[in-house]
């Protein structure tokens, strides 16, 4: 157990390296899987999460290698050709990976026992299941439908169509990848419209797929089965949520100017940076390009002033991993920050509400909190904040490296225990922020 300290820091400064994208990544080695051929995935996230993937995907009889530093190959066999005989998949901290491999095996005519961490093992996935089981996969799993789950798919699943009650991109992408294999079309109808990776990526190798907003605002995406997937390469544009660590950091910390070059900055994923822009970050996009359908910046941000502003539940969806990093930005702003419509925080890695607002809480920062919402009543750029606390990651990487951002502005060190779940996101976040700067320091156990 790796516990780190975080100290007052000043001067943030130069260019960090911030890895590939994790929802991107989880997708090229699952979709890489169903093209018939070779497939080369370039800048690959190579991080727990993602390697658990690629090993489950091995188990089902996919071949994958690292081939040099920066290249992943994928030999695919084609759509729902999966193979195995009930094997084991132990998918770590990821509820990517697990649900959307839960519906590749549901469209494929093969049996698998999904396993995981403590943390995922308490996550909800009746929400995968409900759907799946409507193509005809069968599912055993306890009452809760948590992991251990079995999955027995069929060769041929039912196209369905499934109204979504949340907006959610594992829910659709775990539906949509069990309709590769179908004789039909696959219809989604989500509240708001969730990162559409696996659209684009499917797209980009061939597949029909149409995504239109209904007149109800509600939006709709339809798949066209069995389509013809061309082996071509993939490469993974860095991590815009990985990368909202250094730019926070930089827009908090004083005299700092950080650059991270080539992120992801599909309007889906950017809600944090439109919010931070909107309190009056100084933040900017430049080179901005398309790489394999995917659009790409670099980004730069220094320090800034910011005032509080009520986030709505309408951007919940583009900046789901983003909120406990902004409730760190939100302590320096000049008034409250309102995050309105975020329940879905409370099914994550960990409960990130009630984690926000009790580490917040104990070093007396004014907080407020119901079901679906999170208020911080910030301090102005001016104040001082104690800090001087410890902080349990609670096996959840987002709050383990928000807490440590906090740590480079406190008076007091902030001390974050149970490290170790950096590595499911961001392996190379300890090495990457004392590059620019920040004293981060691992403790002797
Ligand atoms: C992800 C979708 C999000 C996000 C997760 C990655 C994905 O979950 O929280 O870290 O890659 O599809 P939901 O869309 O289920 O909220």
């Amino acid at each position: 157990m790796n516990s780190i300290i975080s100290s007052k820091s000043l001067n943030l400064s130069g260019e960090i390296k911030v890895p590939g994208d994790k929802s991107i990544s989880h997708r090229a080695l699952i979709i890489g899987s169903t093209v018939n051929g070779k497939i080369r995935i370039r800048n690959l996230l190579e991080s727990e999460d993602v390697l658990a993937t690629a090993n489950a995907l091995k188990k089902l009889d996919v071949k994958i290698n690292k081939i040099s530093n920066d290249e992943w190959e994928v030999f695919g066999n084609g759509i729902g050709c999966l193979e195995g005989s009930n094997s084991l998949l132990d998918m770590g901290n990821s509820g990517t990976g697990a649900r959307l491999l839960m519906g590749l095996v549901a469209g494929s005519d093969v049996e698998a026992t999904f396993t995981g961490d403590q943390s995922l093992s308490t996550r909800p996935m009746e929400r995968i299941t409900t759907p799946l089981i409507k193509t005809g996969a069968k599912v055993n799993c306890n009452n809760n439908s948590t992991l251990p789950i079995n999955i027995k798919g069929s060769k041929v699943p039912l196209p369905i169509l499934y109204h979504s009650p949340i907006a959610s991109a594992q829910v659709k992408s775990s539906i949509l990848l069990a309709g590769l294999s179908s004789l039909g079309k696959t219809t989604i109808i989500e509240p708001f419209l969730s990162r559409d990776h696996t659209e684009r990526l499917l797209k980009y190798l061939g597949a029909e797929v149409i995504t239109t907003q209904l007149e109800n605002s509600s939006w709709e995406i339809i798949l066209n089965g069995m389509p013809q997937l061309k082996p071509l390469n993939i490469n993974v544009p860095s991590d815009p949520s990985s990368a909202a660590f250094p730019i926070v950091a930089s827009i908090i910390t004083p005299n700092s100017n950080v650059l991270v070059k080539n992120v992801c900055i599909n309007e889906l994923r950017i809600g944090l940076y439109k919010t931070l822009i909107e309190m009056g970050a100084n933040i900017s996009f430049s080179n901005q390009r398309e790489v394999d359908g995917e659009f790409v910046a670099d980004i730069n941000a220094k320090s800034s002033e910011l005032s509080g502003i009520i986030v709505p539940k309408s951007r919940a969806p583009s900046m789901i991993d983003e909120y406990p990093i902004l409730a760190i930005a939100a302590i320096k702003a000049k008034g409250d920050t309102i995050m309105e419509g975020i329940e879905e925080l409370r099914y994550k890695e960990t409960d990130r509400i009630k984690a926000m607002d009790d580490g917040l809480s104990s070093m007396g920062i004014k907080t407020k909190s119901t079901k679906d919402s999170l208020t911080v009543h910030g301090k102005g750029k001016t104040s001082l904040i104690s800090g001087g606390i410890e902080i349990d990651s609670r096996l959840d990487h987002r709050i383990a490296m928000s807490f440590l951002c906090l740590g480079l502005i406190t008076e007091k060190p902030v001390i974050v225990n149970d490290t170790d779940t950096i590595n499911s996101s961001f392996p190379i976040f300890f090495d990457q922020m004392n590059k620019i700067g920040a004293k981060l320091k691992y403790l002797k156990n």
